[in-house]
Parts: C-alpha cells; sequence; structure tokens
C-alpha cells in the first residue's frame, strides 16, 4: 500500500522541477493530484509523467498570485475528486536574475514577494478550511535551505521564502490542533531544468555550489520530493511546524575538507 493511497493532493509550481517530481511520486504513492501552474505546457507534461506512472492527475491553470485563480484551483480540486488530503505549496516566480540588494528594482521585490510569498498565504487561506470540514489535512509548503544564513544576490527571493517559514509555523500554531500539520522542506540546490541551465552557462559556479554541499553534489527533484511526499502522508503524523532540510548537508561546515 502507497504512502498517500486513495488520497487527493495539490502541488502548485507542478509543471516543472521539484514540482513535477512531487506529482510523479504522489501518484506512485497512490494519490490522486492537482498539478497547478501558470504554465500550461509544462502543467500537461507533468499529467502526461503522472498518467505514465498509472495515476491520476488535473492540470488546472493557475497563478498562485492572484487570489481568485487561487480560489477557482482549490473548488476544481473538488469539484474534480471531491476532496482535499494534502498540498504542496511549492511555485515560485518573479525572483529574477542574481542582483545586489541595492540594485533590486520595485518591480522584481514586488513580483517575488507577490508568486512566492503572498501565493503561498492565499494557498493556505483556500486549502485550510477545506481541511478543516474534512477533519484534517497536510500541508507542505516549500522552502530553501538558504533561509537560515541568508544568500547573498538574491534578497527578494530569500527575503520571501524567510516569509514563507514563519508563516507556516504560524500556520502550524493555529491549526495542528484541529488535524492539519503544517510543514515546511527546506531544499539545498538541486538540479531542476532552471538550475542546469545555469550551471551550463556558469560551470565554475557549479564547482562552487557542490563544494558547499557536505554531499558533494546537488539533489534530484525526487531526492527532496520523497522528504515532501513523507511529510505529506501519515507516516508524518506526529510532525508539524517543523522544517526538513533536504540539503544534502549544506548547512555542516565541510569546507576544510
Ligand atoms: N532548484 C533549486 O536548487 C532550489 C533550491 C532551493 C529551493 N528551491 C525551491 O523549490 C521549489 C521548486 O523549485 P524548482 O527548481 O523546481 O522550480 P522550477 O522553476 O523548475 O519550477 C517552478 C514552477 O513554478 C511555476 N510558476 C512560476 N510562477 C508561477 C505562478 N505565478 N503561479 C503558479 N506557478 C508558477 C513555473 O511555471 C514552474 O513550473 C521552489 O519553491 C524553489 O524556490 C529550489
Amino acid at each position: 500500500m502507497g504512502l498517500l493511497e486513495g488520497k487527493v493532493g495539490l502541488v502548485t509550481g507542478a509543471g516543472s522541477g521539484l514540482g513535477r517530481a512531487t506529482c510523479v511520486l504522489a501518484a506512485e504513492e497512490g494519490s490522486k493530484v492537482v498539478v497547478a501552474d501558470i504554465d500550461e505546457a509544462g502543467g500537461k507534461q507533468t499529467v502526461a509523467a503522472v498518467e505514465a506512472a498509472g495515476g491520476e492527475a488535473l492540470f488546472v491553470s493557475t497563478d498562485v498570485s492572484d487570489p481568485a485563480q487561487v480560489r477557482a484551483m482549490v473548488e476544481a480540486t473538488l469539484s474534480q475528486f471531491g476532496a482535499l488530503d494534502w498540498a504542496s505549496n511549492n511555485a515560485v516566480g518573479g525572483a529574477g536574475g542574481f542582483c545586489p540588494l541595492h540594485e533590486t528594482d520595485d518591480d522584481t521585490w514586488r513580483r517575488t514577494m507577490n508568486v512566492t510569498l503572498d501565493g503561498v498565504f492565499y494557498c493556505l487561506r483556500e486549502e485550510i478550511p477545506v481541511m478543516l470540514e474534512r477533519g484534517g489535512g497536510s500541508i507542505v509548503n516549500i522552502i530553501t535551505s538558504s533561509v537560515t544564513k541568508g544568500e547573498a544576490m538574491l534578497a527578494s527571493y530569500i527575503s520571501a521564502k524567510g516569509g514563507v517559514d514563519a508563516l507556516t509555523r504560524t500556520a502550524a500554531s493555529e491549526y495542528s490542533g484541529r488535524g492539519i500539520r503544517i510543514n515546511s522542506v527546506a531544499p539545498g540546490g538541486m538540479r531542476t531544468p532552471a538550475i542546469a541551465r545555469y550551471f551550463e552557462r556558469f560551470p565554475e559556479h557549479e564547482k562552487r555550489t557542490v563544494a558547499q554541499h557536505a554531499l558533494r553534489r546537488v539533489a534530484e527533484p525526487i531526492e527532496v520530493a520523497q522528504a515532501v511526499i513523507w511529510l505529506a502522508s501519515d507516516r508524518a503524523s506526529f510532525i508539524t511546524g517543523e522544517c526538513v532540510f533536504a540539503d544534502g548537508g549544506i548547512n555542516v561546515n565541510s569546507h576544510m575538507l
């Protein structure tokens, strides 16, 4: 029996990278899944990947920075599958390129906050009432291991993720007593398409990034998805308000080796 047998889940930013890996693994573990993304082509590829794994998925075109679209996403989940047991709020956007803080323009800052922080708030606001009505659920927000230390040239992105970290713990403090566990996963470097393209362009950055991880490599998306699915499942039944660092040891100091 799979970890999510008979459940229904929802993943935002599911048209690529970690979101896609989460959907496919969820299907392998027995869950139906809603694939939500602003990118229709990517979302449909994820649906195809879920179906190839023997699962059932519905693509819902969603911009998480738009509260009305987020509401419609949760309504579509209920009308297609009649339930929402777990969700992973994973979409990221607007961060732009690497940029010094004092050169970060208003549009980059606002768009990053709109998608990456406000988007998670809008998702929680719609997901939680449905789970309250069903008597429980599990939500996994995706942050980054850099929230603990900061990261140069990424002021808007890291600030948004720090907000999601705080929001996760706050939401857990409000709703865990009513059956909803709310946690986060903090990836380190992960070989998703955007990062792979970036490494191809700047091979010296790949070496530096790899060296920061005690495991001396970045993750494949599936390795992080495994943490997401575990937290979403009943196997993590006593865990709430926590962050699982799926980061290959980026926070232990191995730089002298
Ligand atoms: N890749 C890494 O090295 C890394 C490291 C740490 C944390 N993370 C986090 O992991 C998560 C997944 O990252 P990834 O590398 O798979 O990203 P990705 O860029 O491959 O995928 C992000 C998805 O979000 C979608 N998206 C963008 N704006 C959206 C919006 N407004 N509404 C809905 N969807 C939208 C994109 O279309 C895309 O499909 C993100 O939260 C990211 O911050 C990634």
